[in-house]
């Protein structure tokens, strides 16, 4: 059996706060496999963001062990994250974090400015990402030409782009109304059928009943690990 597309062993993070130590993590061990839909949920302050930028190498552990496709990343220097994270996993934020004065097409470029394809394969994969998530006929527009739902959309197929086997989404309808919220938690699924290994935090219950499994954190620890 191929390895699990991520493991945390003992993974632990603590940040210094004005003379103490937050820990933020203490000592999770996880496992999720390759094609997994799962959410991460808990109360605030509870570790979701934390581990999330750990599994997506925007961040880095202080204790433990972490392994990215059966590679251990655990210890990588800034560079390396960064290649690797650019090659493999795709981040999705609550606030969308595009460029304002980028296009939604050069948004979606931008991962892509680090392998250096050429300008016209550049274009149209992020054409063809913007036609997976349905937003080909906003390719010109900038973000605040476009509604909340359609910037995330646009995040979306900027995840994509570099066809990564991880997806991580860090409450990606927190800043939705319910309805568009759906449109979004069905289009990460429909990536999860395609194949890909779906991770996001959630608040919403109703989003977690939708995933296939859902994990709790509570005060840096794995409270609780349910599968449907
Ligand atoms: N860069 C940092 N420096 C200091 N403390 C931090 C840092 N990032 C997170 N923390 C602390 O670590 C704990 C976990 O934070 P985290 O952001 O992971 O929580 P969360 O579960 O995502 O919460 P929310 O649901 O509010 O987003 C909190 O106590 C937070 O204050
Ligand atoms: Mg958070």
């Amino acid at each position: 059996m191929d390895a699990p597309v991520i493991r945390f062993a003992g993974v632990s993070r603590t940040y210094p706060m004005e003379g103490e130590l937050v820990e933020a993590l203490r000592g999770i061990d996880l496992e999720i496999e390759q094609g997994e839909l799962m959410a991460i949920m808990g109360p605030s302050g509870s570790g979701k963001s934390t581990m999330m930028h750990i599994a997506g190498l925007l961040d880095t552990l202080s204790r433990g062990r972490y392994e990215l496709e059966g590679e251990d990343v655990s210890s990588l220097s800034k560079n390396q994250r960064a290649d690797i994270r650019n090659r493999r996993i795709g981040f999705i934020f609550q606030s969308f974090n595009l460029l304002a004065r980028c296009s939604a097409l050069e948004n979606v470029e931008l991962p892509m400015l680090y392998h250096r394809p050429g300008v016209a394969e550049r274009r149209e994969r992020a054409m063809a990402a913007l036609e997976a998530v349905g937003m080909a006929d906003r390719a010109q527009h900038l973000p605040r030409q476009l509604s909340g739902g359609q910037q995330q959309r646009v995040a979306v197929a900027r995840a994509l782009v570099n066809r990564p086997a991880l997806i991580l989404a860090d409450e990606p309808t927190g800043n939705l109304d319910t309805r568009t919220g759906r449109e979004i938690i069905r289009l990460l699924s429909s990536l999860h059928q395609q194949g890909i290994t779906v991770v996001l935090v959630t608040h919403d219950p109703e989003v977690g009943r939708a995933m296939r499994r859902r994990i709790f954190l509570r005060d840096g620890l794995l409270e609780r690990d349910e599968a449907a």
